[in-house]
């Protein structure tokens, strides 16, 4: 998920790899390491925190080598640190590895290779990589490519690697599924260098001729030449690409802020979200993190989701999906009201703690109050490692990788998902019918192809947003599911674009906020074609009735609100539960759009932090 870099060639690869990983440090990362080959000896340097820290460890050494790879690590399987940290190498010190990524059946390749003998010293999956690759390269007697390729046919999950083997100092291997690859090619015929990075940053320094891997796909460097073959040990002949991007436009991936472009990351990290999760022949989830807690979670009768801001309004979503799903009673709390709010504690009822960063002191402070008394505490996590994800006694990892922009958006909607995906895991456990599970599960299966779709329509809401611009107030209104959504809608408009905006339940709006309304005072509704569209459609005509604008949103093919509305924005048809995660792109996008607009700084907007730490 963040960043790898490999350098072989004539030059020292030092200066290149640490340079190219700072280069990559836009992507975030816990982590950072270099190895290099010399002399047939790997020296290998490693260190939790940032590529600066890297640095000063080795600042008095002399690094030799004119091959070498580099990582910086976004922890997914053991917590940030020195050990974790990439490289890693296999158990005699023959292979090493840097990989970007998750390998799915880990545990069941550790549990063959520790019967062979072999010893873990990390945490990591990618170890076990490291030593299957030993163990596949001594038994065969293969070279270091063929030992990859085999390797490789035996994981699932996904990865972007490199690898080097100390008996063969010609040679760098690279290979990719889902985690991108570049391959440099620079030099010359008579003095070939080739560079890999994760994207072209630190490469278009010493060449444009660039490589992109695709999947499945592996590139072997030997003896200054590439051969590129699928894992199938197909010959690819590869496509050199001409990088006519300058280095300012590669960072951020080509965006103009880290927020539209975790907006657009939306359906890569929805697919990280399920991946190796679901069981469609069992119509149910599986959550490793929850595994041990099997009986607990069989007797939980009630739940308290504690939350602060975006996090909490995914809460308000889950809140339904738990009780349709599992039928468990359950309700929605601040962090901070928890700890101070006395009250009487049921037997049997659980804690539910919702972070991006895994950091958030009011959250944080709820989840020792529950284990005081006595409550079951869960966890849906970004941030590995993090202390939220230390404190629960049972966690979900979000694995969207790292968030940025201090306006959550790609973390927000996994934590819609894996909350409606708890609420089926808890309710197979209960009266939840296989049936059923498997029409959900069919369902959120398509979400990444869906969100990518409602991402197409971005052009409109630029117009939009060049059009509602100069407004200073906005409601934002949905019902039951989409109640939540609405209330997150008007907080990414109003800690990006600094209009003051309110979300609320649109039953609400006769109750008082209608008041409100008038032709400087825009609402946008949320209505898809659901069992609350009737109702939805009411709230609409209640504002338009008193003169307001209204952009509905609602579910493509729906074509009667063009006739009442001002503006429609359209989402591709889901089941109800689902809508949210697809109605939160749009928002994001017009919150996103109108602060451009506006000339705010959108990825720091001002008096606020990415993680509040304080109570
Ligand atoms: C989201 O856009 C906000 N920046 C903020 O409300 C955030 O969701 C909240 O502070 C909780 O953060 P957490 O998910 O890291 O706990
Ligand atoms: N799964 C690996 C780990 O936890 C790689 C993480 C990454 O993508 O940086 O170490």
């Amino acid at each position: 998920m963040c960043g790898i870099v490999g350098y072989i060639g004539k030059r020292e690869a030092y200066p290149i790899l640490i340079k190219g990983l700072e280069r990559l440090e836009y992507r975030g990362y816990d982590s950072a390491g270099v190895a290099l080959l010399n002399e047939g000896v790997f020296s290998v340097h490693k260190k939790k925190g940032k590529v600066v820290e890297l640095k000063k460890l080795v600042a008095h050494k002399k690094l030799l080598g004119k091959v070498g790879i580099a990582h910086t690590r976004w922890a997914t399987h053991g917590i940030p640190s020195d050990k974790n940290a990439h490289p890693q190498l296999s158990n005699s010190g023959d292979i090493i590895i840097v990989h970007n990524g998750i390998i799915e059946n880990y545990l069941t390749i550790k549990k063959v290779l520790t019967k062979k003998g072999y010893k873990f010293y990390s945490d990591t999956d990618t170890e076990v990589l490291a030593n299957l690759i030993e163990d596949i390269k001594k038994n065969t007697k293969v070279n270091l490519g063929e030992a990859v390729r085999l390797a490789l046919l035996e994981i699932d999950g996904a990865y972007g690697i490199l690898v080097l083997a100390k008996d063969e100092p010609d040679t760098i291997v690279v290979a990719k599924i889902g985690s991108p690859a570049v391959i440099g090619v620079g030099g010359s015929k008579t003095n070939p260098e080739f560079f890999i990075a994760s994207d072209a940053t630190p490469i278009i320094e010493y060449t444009d001729r660039v490589i992109y891997l695709e999947d499945r796909e592996m590139g072997i460097i030997k003896n200054g030449e590439l051969t590129i073959k699928t894992i199938q040990n197909k010959i690819v002949n590869p496509y050199v690409h001409k990088l006519e991007m300058k280095i300012e436009e590669l960072e951020k991936g080509g965006f103009e802020h880290f927020m539209l472009k975790e907006i657009f990351e939306q359906p890569e990290a929805l697919h990280s979200t399920i991946r190796g999760r679901l069981i469609e022949s069992d119509g149910n989830i599986k959550f490793g993190g929850l595994e041990k807690f099997q009986k607990e979670l069989k007797n939980l009768r009630s739940l308290t989701v504690v939350a602060m801001g975006t996090a909490r309004f995914t809460g308000l979503i889950g809140e339904y999906a738990l009780e349709e799903l599992a039928d468990i009673p359950t309700k929605v709390e601040y962090g901070s009201e928890f700890t101070y709010r006395k009250k009487a504690i049921a037997k049997n009822s659980g804690l539910l703690a919702i972070s991006q960063s895994g950091e958030t002191a009011d959250t944080l402070n709820s989840i020792k109050e529950a284990k005081r008394k006595g409550m079951l505490t869960l966890g849906i996590v970004n941030v590995i490692g993090s202390s939220i994800a230390r404190e629960v006694d049972a966690g979900i990892y979000n694995h969207v990788g790292p968030e940025t922009a201090v306006a959550s958006t790609k973390a927000s909607t996994s934590q819609v998902l894996l909350q409606i995906m708890l609420a089926i895991y808890l309710g197979r456990m209960r009266g939840l019918t296989k049936k059923e599970g498997q029409t959900i599960l069919k369902e959120i299966q398509k979400l990444p192809e869906l969100a990518a779709k409602t991402l197409k329509n971005s052009d409109q809401i630029k117009n939009l947003a060049k059009k509602y611009k100069k407004i200073e107030h906005f409601f934002f209104l949905g019902r039951k599911y989409n109640a939540g959504t609405a209330m997150e809608g008007a907080l990414k408009m109003k800690e990006c674009s600094y209009i003051h905006a309110e979300g609320m339940n649109a039953t609400e709006l006769k109750h008082g906020p209608l008041s409100l309304i008038d032709e400087n005072f825009p609402s946008l509704v949320i209505a898809p074609m659901d069992s609350m569209y009737e109702k939805s459609k009411s709230s609409i005509q209640e504002i338009k009735a008193r003169g307001g604008l209204v952009i509905a949103l609602t579910t493509e093919g729906n074509k009667e609100l063009e006739k009442i509305a001002n503006d429609v924005i359209y989402i591709p048809k889901t089941l109800e539960m689902l809508t949210p995660i697809l109605a939160f792109i749009p928002m994001q996008l017009f919150a996103y759009y109108i602060a451009v607009e506006r000339g705010n700084d959108v990825d720091k907007p001002r008096n606020l932090a990415k993680s509040v730490t304080v109570e």
